[in-house]
């Protein structure tokens, strides 16, 4: 298929974890997000969780009222989180498993298991006019299970294929994974993101797959920013995307 053009959303939630870890207000994720835009990134994405170990209700909040990119909501399928998402009305919502234990979020959602408990909340997301999406392993029974819920998009779980690549075992398993799972969520008609666990030595083939549409990347890049800055993070990221899928490319595809 003809490539689509592949936009970058950055996660900030770990500016707010260095942020939480004294309190008070340094460093702030919606400066984060102003330079992510500077740098190149098309959207900004936050993890509001229950227990708002990272990002706060404040922190969405200023986000909608002051950044100028797109707000991807990423939300576990709670009623608390469905008020949140209704009232502020995100351009999008990422629906999340959320376990309070975990470190991150560690799975994709099971999609076919949790149907009926995810069907209300994907209509009533959808008919507010926010995209949603479903944050699913790359498997056919997840995706087909997305699209009978009338998701409009699946973000594909990256997180094993970044695992095995950087350790170096059998990491092209996991990413022929990935590739078919792209192809069959666009031959469904779903928009096709992927996301967790990419960093500069994982990107590029994840990248180069032209059925994807968004990657949401953030821990890697906040890390890198450490030593180089956020916007020199966001730039060599935005610079490896378009490395493995040319600007131009879906015009030249077509
Ligand atoms: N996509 C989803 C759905 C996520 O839950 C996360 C982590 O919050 C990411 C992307 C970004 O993952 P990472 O921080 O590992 O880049």
């Amino acid at each position: 298929m003809a490539a689509r053009p592949l936009r970058l959303g950055v996660n900030i939630d770990h500016v707010a974890t260095v942020r939480n870890a004294r309190g008070g207000r340094h460093p702030d994720p919606v400066r984060a997000a102003i330079k992510a835009e500077r740098a190149g990134a098309d959207g900004i994405t936050a993890h509001l969780r229950e227990d708002r170990r990272h990002i706060t209700d404040r922190d969405i909040e200023r986000l909608l009222a002051e950044i100028g990119l797109p707000l991807n909501l990423e939300m576990a399928a709670t009623d608390e989180m469905l008020g949140i998402a209704l009232r502020h009305r995100p351009h999008a919502a990422c629906i999340v498993p959320e376990r309070r234990e975990e470190r991150t979020t560690e799975g994709g959602l099971d999609a076919a298991g949790a149907r009926r408990h995810l069907e209300p909340f994907v209509g009533r997301l959808v008919d507010a006019g926010i995209r949603v999406s479903l944050f699913v392993e790359p498997d056919a029974v997840q995706l087909e299970a997305a699209k009978a819920l009338g998701a409009p998009v699946v973000e594909l779980h990256t997180g094993r294929y970044c695992e095995m690549a950087e350790e170096a075992t059998g990491g092209e398993g996991e990413l022929a994974r990935l590739a078919q799972a792209a192809r069959h969520g666009a031959a469904l008609g779903l928009e096709v993101h992927a996301g967790h666990g990419l960093g500069y030595a994982t990107v590029k083939p994840v990248a180069a797959l032209p059925e994807i549409a968004e990657l949401n990347i953030g821990h890697f890049l906040v890390g890198e920013a450490i030593f180089v800055g956020l916007e020199a993070s966001v730039r060599r990221m935005r610079a490896l995307m378009d490395e493995a899928r040319p600007l131009g490319s879906a015009e030249a595809a077509k």
